[in-house]
């Protein structure tokens, strides 16, 4: 069975999203463990609601690196094949992206190479862009960047809020997540480049 190791720093939809999925037989995985780095996470709370390992490993004052480690450490021992960051606000070391090759993935409420950062709807709100989305990627040590697997588009409509929006995208994000993890765990692909490509 494949082992997720989820790390979320906030509300934690996307990981819930991730483990309905599971308890719907639609994603043929586990979750080994729930990290979050702040401790005040709702998510950690729904994930030791769940029943499943939960652990909160403080950043706050912490070097990148040796932050790190203790997360690599404890992915280790739960023996985690595929990382997904869920709202994980954090750039990863290069110590971690070493220690999971193209196997962390994460989800970006923008249409990437568009509006990367923090507020990504809002900076896509503000340009006055017709169509937004979301982005699944492979992470590396750059800021939402790193091969693409799936992306959506929904429309922005000119009666719409930041939060109008977001919720929007939301939707969209809990569903190609799940799509992204299926496809990235059948193995059924390569990398050419930027490009993920099917293989047979
Ligand atoms: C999502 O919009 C995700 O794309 C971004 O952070 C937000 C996290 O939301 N990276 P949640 O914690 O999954 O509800």
């Amino acid at each position: 069975m494949n082992r997720l190791g989820i790390l979320i720093s906030g509300r934690g939809s996307n990981f819930e999203a991730i483990a309905d999925s599971i308890a719907a037989g639609e994603l043929d995985a586990e979750i080994a463990i729930v990290i979050s780095n702040n401790p005040n996470a709702e998510g950690l709370r729904r994930a030791q609601q769940r029943g499943l390992r939960a652990d909160c490993v403080r950043s706050r004052a912490m070097e990148r690196e040796a932050y790190d480690r203790l997360v690599v450490e404890k992915l280790r021992a739960e023996r985690v094949d595929l990382v997904c960051l869920a709202g994980f606000m954090r750039l990863l070391s290069a110590y971690f992206v070493g220690e999971f090759p193209q196997r962390i993935l994460n989800i970006h409420p923008s249409l990437l190479p568009a509006f990367p950062g923090l507020e990504a709807q809002l900076q896509a709100l503000e340009h006055g862009v017709k169509h937004s989305g979301c982005t699944v990627h492979f992470v590396d040590e750059k800021l939402d960047a790193g091969p693409i697997i799936a992306q959506a588009t929904v429309p922005v409509l000119d009666s719409d809020d930041e939060g109008a929006l977001a919720a929007r995208i939301l939707r969209e994000e809990h569903r190609i997540y799940t799509e992204a993890i299926r496809s990235v765990l059948s193995g059924k692909y390569r990398i050419d480049g930027r490009r993920v490509l099917p293989t047979p």
